[in-house]
């Protein structure tokens, strides 16, 4: 009998232990989570391994230094909206697990604005800054397009869970530039096509961009007003 009661006592303690390493599970993530991030840091890679797949094959068109820096641009547009996009995505269906992914397609929307910037100052100016102050002259839109890439350069510096550490609440109002980011990007990419009389484009990012931060402001205003009447 009494063999009995410590192998029922055995196995109780051995099943809570078991359910406390699952406990501990949740917390970390689903088991799939290394892998879909796995995917997604090589999925992000595309729009690079594109460009030099159409170098290598002779398809970057008659102005090949363009094709790059409206590619990159793009795409630094792209990853900026993907991200932007995690939280409200996280709140509409509950998937905790998607904030996970966020500081990695941060990073990568700042590896395509990064590109974005060397591919001009480099291949299409040689760091020529008479040349690019005459083109900034010329084409002001690249000067809102700096300003928005600067303002990346503390987001990215600062991602890193040690800094979140660090920073507190100064961190949140830190990440709180990523608006005069979406904002400078818009307006970077408008200002470029307006002149071209092609607007199709900077209004369906612009609109999705508008979305994702509108959401932002109105989920903060709610809690403001929230905190206010308690
Ligand atoms: C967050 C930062 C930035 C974003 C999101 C961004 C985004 C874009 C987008 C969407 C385009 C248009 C692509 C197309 O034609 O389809 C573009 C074009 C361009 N961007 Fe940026 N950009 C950024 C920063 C910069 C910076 C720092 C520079 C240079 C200092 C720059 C210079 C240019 C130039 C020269 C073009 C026009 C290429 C051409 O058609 O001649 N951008 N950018």
């Amino acid at each position: 009998m009494e063999s009995t009661t410590t192998a029922a006592s055995t196995a109780k303690r051995a099943q809570s232990a078991r359910s406390g390493a699952q406990g501990a599970k949740v917390t970390t993530g689903p088991r799939w989570l290394p892998w879909a991030k796995v995917a997604v840091f090589v999925a992000a890679w595309y729009p690079l391994a594109r460009i030099v797949f159409f170098g290598l094959t002779d398809r970057l068109g008659a102005n090949p230094i363009e094709f790059i820096t409206r590619s990159t641009g793009l795409w630094t547009f792209v990853f900026l909206c993907i991200t932007l996009a995690v939280t409200p995505l996280r709140r509409l269906t509950g998937w905790n697990a998607l904030l996970r992914f966020r500081r990695m397609l941060g990073l990568y929307a700042f590896f395509y604005a990064t590109l974005h910037f060397t591919t001009y100052i480099w291949f299409d100016k040689w760091f020529d800054v008479a040349a690019m102050l005459k083109d900034v002259g010329k084409r002001p839109f690249i000067t809102v397009g700096f300003a928005a890439f600067v303002l990346l350069i503390p987001l990215a510096v600062t991602s890193t869970k040690a800094m979140v550490r660090k920073l507190g609440r100064r961190w949140q109002s830190l990440h709180r530039l990523i608006y005069a980011i979406g904002v400078l990007a818009i307006l970077h990419f408008w200002w470029l096509k307006s002149g071209k009389h092609d607007l199709v484009l900077p209004k369906i990012y612009g609109a999705i961009m508008l979305a994702l931060l509108g959401w932002r402001l109105a989920v903060w205003l709610i809690a403001r007003m929230k905190a206010r009447q308690a």
